[in-house]
């Protein structure tokens, strides 16, 4: 088959990377495996091994190293020097811990059923001081309050280093929106048919609203294709579930978008909430998907009032952009201008902000909660009314 989809643009470090074991050698892997010492994964654990799997997390070909990971919270790098801001761990408890030596292969497990096999090269400690340090510099904040530092100070106090090779999906990865799971491979062999040449990525764990889409419309302007990639991993408790935001994805693109310049897929990752860090990440993975631009809007991963606005754009300064390789798209903030009567942000409406119409995301969840139908000035009434209904549905569940 030819290779030209590596053509538009390069997997970060070069080589798109595949660790997932097929056939005969899968078979015997995965007999092997059950007399290997088992490691339970997490939620995100899943989605890690998945992205690691699938070449998503490329150059990395399992979970970091001490060398790696101390680089990765310090100075946004890797050891060998490529960029890379979210460190990639396997946590476990210290009593599991001392029942692995390094050099030894261990397990992964969901349940009963091993995932992959791992090579434990390096087995280093993971305590509260580290900890903190991970907090500090990825997180930039140690506050508990913070919904990613809170699970980093909950993990385990022991982090296995070594690589990985997948013999079975996890469930999700079998289960939820098995037809917009493209591996990055599909994604640059779909984008390459379509003929595009430049793609732009766009990160969400939000329903679709008018801002988003007049930000990815303007970036459409520019580019060939959208890929909108929503994050399906695991988001907080009160972030609207994957399932209703993806059928609001799919309603809008229906009736709004042109469908030959847009493709659809699901992001398996799970949120950190680290803001500026989190949207270097972001933009890397996409690359390895296959896109040449990403769009970073306001206060991108961000998560309260942990980060400043344009924290997210403004740490891509940091680096040069064959560094990265991906092209940022920074929007400022937009939202819609009742004098304007459009979408418009600060850079191109003369009117102030008793004319600009502006919704959290708690309150739209909290509208949504009492049944109320969001403003037509914020999201398009065929996306409220599935949001509507979702939610809804998701309450008589939860009583
Ligand atoms: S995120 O946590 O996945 O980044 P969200 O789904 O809110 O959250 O945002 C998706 C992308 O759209 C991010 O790049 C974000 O910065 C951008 N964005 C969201 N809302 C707006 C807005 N009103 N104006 C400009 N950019 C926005």
């Amino acid at each position: 088959m030819s290779e030209t989809f590596y053509d538009v643009i390069r997997p970060h470090g070069g080589v798109l990377v595949d660790r997932v074991l097929r056939g005969e050698v899968r078979e015997a892997v995965q007999e092997r495996a059950e007399q290997m010492a088992k490691i339970p994964l997490s939620p995100m654990g899943f989605s890690d091994l998945e992205l690691l799997a699938n070449g998503a997390l490329s150059p990395l070909t399992g979970f970091m190293r001490k060398a790696d990971y101390d680089r990765c919270v310090e100075e946004m790098r890797l050891s060998n020097g490529l960029v890379w801001a979210i460190p990639i761990t396997m946590p476990v408890e210290q009593e599991l811990a001392e029942r692995i030596k390094e050099g030894q292969e261990v397990a992964l497990c969901e349940g009963d059923r091993v995932l992959a096999v791992m090579e434990v090269e390096e087995k280093y400690p993971y305590d509260r001081e580290t900890k903190e340090r991970e907090a500090r510099e990825v997180y930039k904040t140690t506050e508990e309050a913070h919904p990613g530092v809170a699970r980093v100070y909950g993990l385990g106090d022991v982090l296995l280093g070594g690589d990985v090779w997948l013999v079975d999906w996890p469930s999700a990865a079998k289960t939820e929106f098995p037809e917009l799971r493209h591996t990055p491979a599909q994604t640059r062999r779909m984008f390459a048919r379509r003929g595009w040449r430049s793609v732009v990525g766009f990160q969400t764990r939000n329903p679709i609203h008018r801002a988003h889409e007049y930000i990815q419309k303007t970036a459409l302007e520019i580019v060939d294709g959208l890929f909108l990639h929503p994050l399906v991993g695991e988001t907080k408790i009160d972030d609207i579930p994957a399932d209703v935001r993806i059928a609001s994805y799919q309603t809008i693109l229906r009736d709004y978008y042109p469908a030959e310049r847009v493709l659809l897929g699901v992001f398996p990752a799970a949120m950190r909430y680290a803001g500026p860090r989190e949207a270097i990440w972001h933009a890397i993975a996409r690359k390895n998907y296959g896109c040449t631009h990403f769009i970073v809007g306001r206060d991108h991963a961000g998560v309260g009032k942990y980060y400043g606005t344009y924290d997210a754009q403004n740490i891509f300064n940091q680096f040069s952009p064959d560094e990265i390789g991906i092209t940022p798209l920074k929007f400022e903030h937009a939202f819609y201008c009742k004098k304007c009567r459009a979408v418009v942000s600060a850079k191109t409406c003369p009117h102030g902000r008793e004319d600009w119409v502006f919704l959290s995301g708690t309150q739209v969840r909290e509208m949504l909660e009492r049944g109320e139908m969001l403003p037509e000035e914020f999201t398009r009434p065929e996306v409220a009314r599935v949001l509507l209904e979702g939610v809804q549905q998701q309450r008589r569940g939860a009583e």
